[in-house]
This record gives structure tokens, sequence and C-alpha cells, in this order.
């Protein structure tokens, strides 16, 4: 598996597929690969000729206080499951060759970025924003793939290619889970055995909430709780659980007359993990 580390190396790569009239698919990552990432590798690779794989740990999308620092990182594994899933290219690149020191342009989309995730992790979607558009431009692919687990994210970065005219086409993919309900996520592994098991009350409570609202429950409270509700039992702790549109993703109060998606952040232990789940 190739590996390159620098814009100008990667744009001479992809140049040999683009002249060859290759289609080019692409995923952006951090890193630390697991199922959930590789069934966003598997469909690119269905789907397009040629498919890059981006691993940069950004880290103008994490807080002071956030796991920066102890985010996993191994390149080795990651690019051989890249490969037997059916990617082409890795793109690895150093700090250096993505923020100059003197770094001074981002992008922003005012009314979401303090939303929900962006309300407990401020400048998060600011950097998430400005690392993909950065890595859209650099790549150029025809098409990008994005998972649903991270709901708020892949519904900014679809605004950003509708806002600013990106010609490359989004693709979101469901939620890989492991056996228990628990979404798949490289933080799963900063849980405690106990703590992993317990985690998978979020997506029972989410479960449980779309039961109610299948069986006719429409107000935002009463399913709002139940999550709430299997969260606390589990010994988890809620950060926000919001039910949001699926049309603007703006908060929904009170009854549901529209298409809406439940967003739940909670942590156990030291660990936030994120899911949701579409009404
Ligand atoms: P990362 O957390 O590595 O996730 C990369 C992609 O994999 C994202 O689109 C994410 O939604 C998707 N993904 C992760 N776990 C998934 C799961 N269980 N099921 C389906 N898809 C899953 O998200 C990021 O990186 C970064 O913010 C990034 C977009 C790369 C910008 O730095």
């Amino acid at each position: 598996m190739k590996i390159v580390t620098t814009i100008t190396d990667l744009r001479t790569e992809l140049a040999k597929h683009r002249k060859s009239g290759k289609t080019i698919g692409c995923v952006p990552t951090m890193g630390a690969l697991h199922e959930g990432h590789m069934a966003l590798v598997k469909k690119s690779a269905s789907q397009n000729d040629f498919t890059v794989v981006s691993i940069f740990v950004n880290p103008i999308q994490f807080g002071k206080n956030e796991d920066l620092d102890k985010y996993p990182r191994r390149l080795d594994a990651d690019a051989s499951l890249c490969a037997k899933n059916g990617a082409g290219l890795i793109f690895a690149p150093t700090m250096e060759s993505m923020y100059s020191a003197d770094h001074q342009t981002y992008v922003y989309n005012e009314p979401l970025q303090d939303l929900y995730c962006g309300q407990y992790r401020p400048g998060h979607f600011r950097g998430v924003l400005t690392v993909v558009a950065k890595l859209f431009l650099a790549m150029q692919p025809d098409s990008a793939y994005f998972g649903r687990k991270d709901y708020q994210q892949a519904f900014m970065i679809q605004k950003m290619v509708e806002d600013l005219n990106f010609p490359i086409k989004i693709v979101i993919i469901p939620i890989s889970r492991e056996k228990s309900g628990l979404a798949r996520s490289s933080r799963n592994e900063f849980l405690s055995t106990s703590d992993r098991n317990n985690a998978a009350c979020i997506y029972q409570g989410l479960c449980a909430a779309k039961e109610e609202y299948d069986e006719g429950e429409v107000s935002v409270e009463v399913l709002r709780t139940i999550v709430r509700g299997a969260i606390d039992h589990s010994g988890g702790k809620v950060q926000f659980v919001e039910i949001v549109s699926r049309k603007t993703l703006l908060p929904i109060t009170g009854e549901l007359t529209e298409k809406a998606t439940i967003l739940v952040a909670a942590f156990f232990g030291v660990t936030r993990l994120i899911d949701n789940i579409e009404l």
C-alpha cells in the first residue's frame, strides 16, 4: 500500500489515475481504523475506480482539554486494513504539510457549529469543516464517504459542499455497530470492559424511543426522557439528548411533526461517546 505524506505527492499520484479516466473516491479519517471505517472504504471501492483514504489526526478540531495526545495512532495496521478492503492509496500528511505556521483561513457554519456537539466542543466543527475542505481541494475526488455515526458532522459537510459548490458527491454510510449495539468508534478502546458493556444502553435507549415513536408518541420531551433514562440507569453521564430536524438540523421542541433524528452524547468513565437514530 502506497503512503504519501505531502499534498504535492498526493496530487502527482492521483493525477496518474485521473489521466487514465478513473473515478476517485475518498474516505477522510483520523486513523485507528475499525470495521466502521472499512464500510466506507468498501463502499468507495465498489463505486469508484480508485479509492484514497486520508489518515490525519487533525489538531484544530480538538479542544484544549480533549484527547488529541492520546488519540490512537497506528499507521501500519491502518494501511494493511485499507489495502485489504480495496483502497489504493493512503494520504497521511504531516502536520506541516496541512497547516503552515501562519495558517489563518477557516470554514465556519455560523448557525450549526455551536449546537449539540459544538456546544460542548467549541471550535470543533470549524476544525472539521476546514480540514475536510482542505482534503477535498487536495484530493479533488468525484465522491467522498462519511459515516452517519457523526450525524452533525455529516450534515454540516453536506451543507458545506452545497454552499461552496464543491463538485463532489457526498455519500453517507449507515452506522456500523458492535454486537451489543454500541456504535463502533476509535474511542471505544478507551472504555473499561464494564463501561463497554454498559455503553450498549445508548443504542438500547435510542431503539426504545424509536419504538415509542413508531407506536404514536410524538412528545419530544417523552422521547428524550426515554433515552436519558436508559443511559442514567446504566451508569453513563448524559451530555445531551436532542431531537433535531432532518431538514435543517435545528432542534425540535414540543411535538414532532417532521422527519427527525435523535442525537445523543454521553460519558462512560472519561470517554465521550455519540450516537443517533433516525425516527
Ligand atoms: P474519524 O472519527 O476517524 O471517522 C472517519 C469517518 O468514519 C467519519 O465519516 C465517521 O463518521 C466514520 N465512522 C466512524 N465510526 C463509524 C461507524 N461506527 N459507522 C459508520 N461510520 C463511522 O470523523 C472524523 O474522523 C474526522 O472528523 C474527519 C471527518 C476525518 C475530519 O478530521
